[in-house]
């Protein structure tokens, strides 16, 4: 949708999930799985995807220009620091998109003018270049004034008034460090379409991060001073606190329509699978009291709440959960039930499998239907998390454990290392110490354990555990995550797939990438 045929009361959402989402520490994505995500939001109505860095690394690169390719509908974005060689670079990536856009930035506040030492002139001069030279190659270019909240009145208009004048489409006004708040939000975006030249030619976004906690706030807030984008992330993802909630400004804009005359084209039954999905491939699990997507926004605990829900639902529900793609958490197969039903189950929770997945996932359906009385939903969903083994260079093959009262505990464990099997017992503090030591006894490495998280999959002492485990090697941060109805084996397991994405990411940074050195913060 461009300017000229957006409709006053809609509303763009720009989804940035692949690009300042992934580049929270720790919430690296592979390949395959930013493909997923970027197909998730362009079914679910997203109208544009930031799919990444182009420049930062030839995996963004490649990420990008495949996201651009296999695209329907949505605009395919890839971000661009404001000088010619990351221009070219992400045109390169985008151009293979039926709507590509090119979207360049650089700070403008008076500390990140300080960076790469830039008088005002000399920023003038260069943001003109950079967007003259990306609109000389794709019709769609969206301009940023990094950290715009922070920036002098005068300059800020000064910038975005020569990035009309050069050609971009799309104005945006980054609260690059959450430090605004919902009245100077609005009132800002307000005098911006009031005084800014050629303001009525172009789509002004927000963008917004939540380090006090309102980026929702101030991203409706800049709706109703006039802005028409939101850029924001699937689960709030992104560095420190993160970026605006995508599900909360969809849901507070479907539910409020009321006060806040705006709609989205996103389908919001979808809401609730790509979080889902969002958490499991970054590792960055969703708090359970978390606004629309967690596990207990439907859940009524209390004694009068549930006595008011049976009589009424509205009294305490002010959006059905199917309305965010919330189904009853059902009984799902025993152990008799067969592959189709599966399939039909899997399909059901949103999740199309080739016949070979189908296979390994019926495998271990069986293995857990064995060991667990009642499977549930969410211990199917799971089981698809846990699917990356299977192409992984490590793997658990076995692993017993002694533990108890009695010290020292230890763990007797098999791995299988490029189709080699490999034999360690370790002791440690604990079982899952030993079991950790275990692995690094086998699989010697530097890398520091920044978090170990577990959470129960469902209720019952047979319940899985998901384990979320991050690490950090010279820079390089990655998070493995594992279910089992056996804690220490999901523990094992997701320090294994954590280790495996390490060696990965050694790869890639081996290769003579730049992806250590160039950061969307270089703005020179
Ligand atoms: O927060 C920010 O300012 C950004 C820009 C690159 C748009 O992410
Ligand atoms: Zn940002």
């Amino acid at each position: 949708m461009t300017q000229e045929t957006q409709a006053r009361d809609r509303v763009l959402i720009f989804d940035t999930t692949l690009r300042d989402g992934e580049q929270s520490p720790g919430a690296t994505m592979t390949h395959s799985e930013k493909l997923e995500i970027a197909q998730l939001l362009d079914e679910m109505g997203v109208d544009i995807i930031e799919a990444g860095f182009p420049i930062a690394s030839e995996g963004d690169f490649a990420a990008v220009s495949e996201i651009a390719k296999r695209a329907d509908d949505a605009v395919i974005a890839g971000l661009a620091r404001a000088n010619l060689k990351d221009i070219d670079r992400c045109w390169e990536a985008v151009k293979h998109a039926r709507r590509p856009r090119i979207h360049t930035f650089i700070g403008t506040s008076p500390l990140h003018r300080a960076i790469p030492n830039l008088s005002r002139e000399e920023m003038a001069e260069r943001i003109h270049d950079c967007v003259t030279h990306a609109r000389n190659l794709c019709d769609d270019v969206q301009w940023s004034s990094m950290d715009a909240t922070r920036t002098e009145w005068d300059f800020l208009k000064q910038t975005v008034e020569i990035a009309i004048r050069a050609g971009a489409t799309t104005i945006n006004i980054p609260d690059t460090v959450g430090y605004t708040a919902p009245v100077e939000s609005a009132d800002l975006i307000r005098r911006l379409i009031a005084e800014v030249e050629g303001a009525e030619d172009v789509v002004f976004a927000t963008h917004c991060h939540n380090d006090l906690g309102m980026a929702t706030a101030n991203s409706l807030a800049a709706v109703a001073g006039g802005a028409r984008q939101i850029e924001c992330t699937i689960n709030g993802l992104g560095e420190r606190a993160g970026n605006t909630a995508l599900e909360e400004v969809v849901m507070a804009l479907k539910v409020r329509g009321d006060i806040m005359p705006w709609t989205t084209g996103v389908d919001s039954r979808k809401l609730m699978h790509i979080s889902h999905r969002v958490a499991t491939v970054s590792g960055f699990p969703v708090q359970f009291n978390k606004a629309i997507v967690g596990k207990n926004a439907f859940a009524h605990e209390s004694g009068i709440h549930q006595d008011g829900m049976l009589k009424n639902a509205a009294t305490f529900e002010i959006m059905r959960p199917e309305d965010v793609g919330l189904k009853a958490t059902s009984l799902v197969m025993g152990k008799h039930s067969g592959r189709a039903a599966l399939r039909a189950k899997l399909k059901d929770l949103g999740y199309e499998v080739a016949d070979n997945q189908l296979g390994d996932l019926f495998v271990r359906f069986k293995a857990l239907a064995d060991r667990k009385k009642e499977v549930y939903d969410e211990d199917i969903e799971a089981l698809v998390r846990d699917q990356g083994a299977a192409d992984e260079a490590i793997r658990l093959k076995f692993l017993r454990v002694i533990c108890g009262t009695e010290a020292p505990q230890s763990a007797d464990m098999t791995l299988t290392i490029d189709g080699v099997d490999h034999q360690v017992t370790t002791q440690g503090d604990g079982p899952v110490d030993a079991a950790f030591n275990a692995v690094k006894a086998l699989v010697p490495h530097k890398a520091r354990l920044q978090l170990y998280q577990v959470h129960a999959v469902t209720e019952g002492t047979d319940a899985q555990a998901t384990v979320t485990v991050r690490m950090a090697e010279e820079g390089r941060i990655v998070t493995g995550q594992s279910a089992d109805t056996d804690t220490v084996v999901a523990s094992a397991k997701a320090y294994i797939s954590a280790l495996n994405r390490l060696m990965v990411k050694r790869r890639t940074t081996a290769e003579g990438s730049d992806i250590k050195t160039v950061s969307y913060k270089d703005a020179g």
